[in-house]
């Protein structure tokens, strides 16, 4: 438990809900970015257009450019953004039934409406388009599909997805579908208990295989399960997501095996019965250890940690087997499985996603057994609006970094980076986030830093395109490039937007 509650945000924080400054138009143009951006911003929007500038030279000459055909995109969730909860024949969700119950989200708050993109959403992909984005990574609603979790699905729910492809695809941006972003169908909650059966992995790949054969002729990249160490620990083992259990060890390690078992089952599933080529892999927060100070010994040493401290999810998955450190600590409590579900869980994947936030460790080298010691974050160590979120921007070399040196990961893709920010609009309504952009420049530079090491990272997801509901923190933490105001549904770039615009135009960290 130890590693998961350090992994995941357990964020639970009340503050009051910002008031909207007077953003109140409905539609987003140009001119709203290069207004609150400064006329500079409209004078670079020509070059951006042209797909921008790859020997771009960061301030002080130095080359901060990214490798040519590198992916900007924007990420969100199904149940984050999507709203339009009872329509076309949705079934619910453990999300649904979760934030009816008073007391689980701090500002009261649910995702009935959220940022009601399931109708707006050619909006959104002309805010998207206006960034200058040439990804887009959103999550399949597993119950919009099968509404009964299994058995027969719901034409009208893939309809939704049919439309958003069509859109992205007229606008040349390319989808990245994430298939499980948490919202199990509530029905295979009530039937089986969810993940705590087995069952629950076996309709996941049923599910994963018919959205792959309707959606891989436009999807090309599949996001198998976004944050599998999140969703066992904060919905299973701390009850602060959905379905808010708290289980015992043995029953959570069991929680964690089919997770990782669903995954491994849909990668089969995909491959049986989507389009040849597809390429799919994991989203995941993996355990980011950094080195303290770049020893060699420390360098080794973090490498160690991370390798045991991802042990129940990125190691299982791509080594195929528990590590002895993993198993030492789940003892008598070890779930059980079968060899054959090691083959399954490590089926070969084309590449990794890594949501990267923050760090988890920094990592000295040590005499002990296992070669490493944590150093404890000092009461002063910075962080940003999230108290979880502490800034740590070597994070974005080191995630990548220890992936690709020990499994070999051949392809990256950073699936989530971002942060929440006060966001307090001027009188005028504009906001002037310089929090996250001096957040995003560095976390951007170390991720430069390591394109530039020749790590193999192809893309890079922003979270978040919009405000939306930020699971039990509700609508209060705020991780959008443009803000939405919650009583008009109205979007609004924030000043990072057009950070952002201005980084892809350069293709270099602005
Ligand atoms: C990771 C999750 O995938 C996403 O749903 C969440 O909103 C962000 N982190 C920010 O906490």
């Amino acid at each position: 438990m130890t590693q998961e509650a350090t992994a995941g945000h357990p964020s639970r924080r009340t503050r009051p809900v910002v008031e909207d400054g007077g953003a109140r138009s409905d539609r987003f143009s140009r001119r709203d970015l290069a207004k609150v951006a400064g006329s500079g911003a409209l004078g670079f929007s020509a070059r951006a257009a042209q797909g921008g500038d790859a020997t771009a030279a960061g301030e002080g000459g130095r080359d901060s450019s990214f490798p040519s055909g590198f992916l900007w995109g924007v990420a969100t969730s199904a149940y984050q953004v999507e709203g339009a909860v009872s329509e076309d024949g949705r079934g619910p969700s453990i999300w649904d039934r979760y934030t009816h119950i008073p007391g689980t989200i701090a500002d009261h708050s649910n995702g009935d409406v959220a940022c009601d993109h399931y109708h707006r959403y050619k909006d959104d992909v002309r805010l998207m388009k206006a960034l200058g984005v040439n990804a887009y990574r959103f999550s399949v609603a597993w119950p919009r599909v099968f509404p009964e979790g299994s058995g027969a699905p719901n034409p009208k729910g893939l309809d939704f997805y049919n439309r958003l492809l069509d859109e992205l695809m007229a606008s040349g941006i390319e989808p990245f579908a994430t298939l499980y972003h948490w919202d199990l169908p509530q029905r295979l909650q009530d039937r089986l208990g969810g993940w705590t059966s087995r069952d629950t992995a076996k309709a996941f790949a049923d599910y994963a295989g018919y959205v792959a054969q309707r959606l891989t002729d436009r999807v090309r990249h599949i996001f198998t399960i976004n944050e599998c160490s999140r969703l066992v620990s904060l919905g299973h083992g701390l009850g602060i997501d959905a379905p808010g259990l708290r289980l015992a060890r043995q029953q959570l390690n069991q929680v964690r095996h089919h997770v990782a078992l669903a995954h491994g089952l849909s990668v089969q599933a995909i491959r049986a019965r989507g389009r040849p080529g597809t390429k799919l892999g994991p989203a995941e927060n993996m355990v980011v250890c950094i080195p303290a100070i770049l020893t060699p010994e420390n360098i080794r040493a973090a490498e160690t940690a991370t390798r045991e401290l991802n042990g129940g999810y990125l190691t299982v998955m791509l080594e195929g087997k528990y590590n002895a450190s993993f198993l030492a600590q789940v003892g008598k409590d070890a779930p059980s499985y079968t060899a054959e579900d090691l083959k399954i869980i490590s089926s070969p994947i084309d590449f990794i996603g890594l949501n990267v936030y923050k760090a988890d460790h920094y990592i000295v080298a040590a005499d002990s057994a296992r070669g490493f010691a944590r150093a404890p974050f000092p009461s002063s160590f910075p962080h940003m609006e999230a108290s979880w979120l502490n800034f740590a921007p070597e994070a974005m070399y080191w995630a990548p970094r220890h992936a690709a040196r020990l499994w070999d990961v051949k392809s990256i893709y950073i699936s989530e980076n971002g942060t929440s920010a006060a966001d307090k609009p001027t009188a005028k309504g504009e906001i002037y986030d310089l929090d996250r952009i001096m957040y995003l420049r560095n976390y951007l530079l170390h991720l430069q830093r390591a394109t530039s090491e020749g790590l193999p990272v192809a893309g890079y997801f922003h979270w978040s395109l919009m405000d939306n509901f930020e699971w039990a923190d509700g609508y209060q933490e705020r991780f959008g490039l443009y803000r939405v105001d919650f009583d008009t549904l109205a979007r609004r770039p924030k000043l990072s937007a057009a950070f952002y615009r201005e980084t892809i135009g350069r293709n270099a960290v602005a």
